[in-house]
């Protein structure tokens, strides 16, 4: 079982020694005791049966090898209200702050739009939000990260995925990880928020005065690249990522030369034999 210490700007945490889902935990517990969840906390296990991963996939993760963090976020007990329509920020903020914890230890991770982190063009980690409705109205949001952490080249779950163990040669105490990774979060988060959340405003974090947009910018490696998008209902769209817009929307310009800008699909990096 996970070993969590304190961790600095969490309201709760809770370590489950195993669990089907911790997403479908979180929306559980807050149904049955909302009253005892405060605006950010986490319920993490680093054995997860019944993953779930985006687009009704399925996330496989072998016993005690990996971590699953679900951050159980409640911006209604915020000082200043966010936006339903702000709410997607709140995984980029998830991706931000994993990928500085693992600039910290020296890995460098960058993003796939919209959330997923990369060590060179494999998989380390991805993240499914859900929106959970509140009994008094309005919502709740789970941020839930998957982390591929000690696994062997012959576990990994698919081809296109790696772990920290393999993109550092060496394995990581999960415990502390999971703590670095909640409370870089933890900071995005309040950062977020004192900055309105505006994500053209800088956000005061790491002695860095950048904007949320900022930082995606320069983290996110699909900028730049030619992709294939696909789209909800089948459809897909082959081009250039241009750009976000001010609103976190990819912008594609197509082989057609349209342009144009998406809140959600499939994302696939192409190597420019595929191009
Ligand atoms: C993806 O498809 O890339 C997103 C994967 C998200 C997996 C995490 S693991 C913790 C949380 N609990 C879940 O059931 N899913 C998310």
């Amino acid at each position: 079982m996970l070993e969590l210490g304190q961790i600095e700007g969490l309201d709760r945490v809770l370590v489950l020694p195993q669990v089907g889902s911790t997403n479908d935990y979180a929306r559980q517990v807050l149904d049955a005791e909302p009253g005892s969840w405060g605006a950010f906390n986490l319920i993490a296990t680093d054995t997860q049966t019944r993953g779930r991963g985006r687009l009704d996939r399925i996330w496989l993760a072998p016993a005690g090898k990996n971590l699953a963090l679900s951050f159980l976020i409640r911006p209604l007990f915020s000082t200043q209200t966010l936006p339903l329509e702000g709410y997607h920020w709140l995984g980029s903020l998830a991706a931000l702050a994993l990928a500085d914890s693992l600039g910290r230890m020296g890995v460098a991770a960058s993003l796939k739009w919209p959330n997923d982190l990369l060590i060179g063009q494999k998989k380390l980690a991805g993240i499914l939000t859900q929106l959970l409705p509140e009994k008094e109205g309005g919502y709740a949001l789970v941020v839930g990260l998957g982390l591929n952490v000690n696994l062997e080249a012959a576990e990994l779950p698919v081809e296109g995925a790696t772990s920290l163990l393999l993109a550092t040669g060496r394995p990581h105490e999960l415990g502390a990880l999971a703590g670095e990774i909640a409370s870089s979060f933890a900071a995005y988060y309040r950062a977020f928020e004192a900055a309105g959340w505006n994500p053209q405003i800088p956000l005061d974090l790491d002695g860095r005065q950048a904007s949320l947009l900022e930082r995606l910018e320069t983290q996110t490696s699909t900028l730049g690249r030619r992709v294939t998008l696909h789209l909800p209902g089948g459809q897909q769209v082959q081009g250039v990522a241009e750009g976000l817009t001010p609103g976190g929307e990819l912008e594609l310009r197509a082989d057609s030369g349209e342009i144009r800008a998406y809140r959600v699909g499939d994302l696939v990096h192409l190597r420019p034999a595929e191009s």
